[in-house]
């Protein structure tokens, strides 16, 4: 039987973090057996805010490696550059062409995203959910593996496929979110109330896939908590519930026994265990990072091949579009 066909894309604007990685990376890696996947660097989603030219190439570059570190491999998904595909470009406009302006003023991420920049906010930063709309529905997608934040984004795209598919006939599959049941919105450490971010301004926020095990400490450390003593999963408490929730998804422990084993024991004992826990988690990525970004080609070698399979598959979908719509 033919798997059904997953896509999900990541930014490429700095470090990835931890939040990415148990929201999204780590459930990619797991589940790549059994569906027919597409990862993809988004760097058109990256442009949607200003980017210095040298450090968004090196951006790019580090992200992508991150996911081969993280444990993809080129057997199971395809895994591409977005700006290297054309026809992700292409299909943005066609679908900007039927997208209601109404829908898009209604997309809390441009909203938050938009506040902040005032007056600078591009054309493309609107636009933006169009474009997430259009990697989607290239690859005929079912499944969009992401964290909750993504939600809104994935019904858009799920909106735009069926107004398209009511004008001009069945062409797109309808694509579901898949959000994970823990982990799906990992809390910074420093304001557990706002989710951990790569734009966060207190860099003690977010832990970095690439961060050495004293910056580890020293961010854990740190990490707010409250006044209270116990160590439970009370959603109440912010700090503790997301360090405890960090500690299950890693360990794979189930509550009750994470909540006996800190049993009488203190804050600062979870956070120091925790320090450990991530640091062994994130070490084998580490390794791997190293090897793979020291050998030179390689990463290009693998990017050129998901971009072959990619561009091939995407195109016959654009024609298809083209032909639907009357251009061709
Ligand atoms: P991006 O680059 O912000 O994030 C990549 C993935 O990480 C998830 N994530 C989190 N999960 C849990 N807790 C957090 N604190 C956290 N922060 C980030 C995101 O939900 C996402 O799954 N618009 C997308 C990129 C994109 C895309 C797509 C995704 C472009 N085209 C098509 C899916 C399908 C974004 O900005 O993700």
């Amino acid at each position: 039987m033919d798997k059904k066909r997953v896509f999900s894309g990541i930014q490429a604007t700095g470090s990835l973090h931890l939040g990415n990685y148990l929201g999204a990376i780590k459930n990619w890696v797991k589940m790549q057996e059994q569906f027919d996947n597409y990862f993809c660097v988004v760097d058109l989603h990256t442009i949607t805010v200003p980017q210095d030219p040298e450090v968004l190439r090196n951006n790019i570059r580090e992200v992508a490696g991150l996911l081969f570190a993280a444990g993809l491999n080129e057997k199971s998904s395809v895994v591409f550059i977005q700006s290297h595909v054309r026809a992700h470009a292409e299909l943005a406009w066609l679908l900007n062409c039927i997208t209601p302006m109404g829908w898009l003023h209604r997309m809390t991420q441009f909203k938050d995203k938009s506040e902040k920049q005032k007056e600078d906010v591009s054309v493309g930063l609107f636009d933006y959910p169009v474009l997430q709309a259009a990697d989607i529905l290239l690859y005929d997608t079912h499944f969009v593996p992401v964290g909750e934040d993504q939600k809104q984004h994935v019904e858009l795209s799920r909106d735009i496929a069926q107004r398209f598919n009511y004008r001009y006939g069945d062409v797109f599959v309808l694509p579901d979110a898949m959000i994970p049941p823990v982990g799906g919105r990992v809390m910074g450490l420093a304001n557990p109330e706002k989710k951990m971010s790569k734009s966060e301004d207190n860099k003690n926020d977010a832990i970095f896939l690439l961060d050495s095990p004293d910056q580890i400490r020293s961010k854990l450390k740190r990490g707010t908590t409250d006044s209270m003593r116990d160590i439970k999963f009370d959603e109440t408490r912010p700090g503790i519930y997301n360090l405890l929730t960090i500690y299950q998804l890693l360990t794979g422990k189930e509550r009750s026994e994470i909540e006996e084993h800190f049993s009488g024991k203190s804050y600062k004992d979870l956070k120091e265990q925790l320090a450990e826990v991530v640091i062994e988690s994130l070490r084998p990525l580490q390794e791997r990072y190293r090897e793979l970004t020291g050998e030179e080609g390689y990463l290009d070698e693998m990017l050129s091949i998901g971009a072959e399979k990619a561009d091939a598959r995407a195109e016959e979908k654009l024609r298809q579009v083209y032909k639907k719509i009357g251009l061709r």
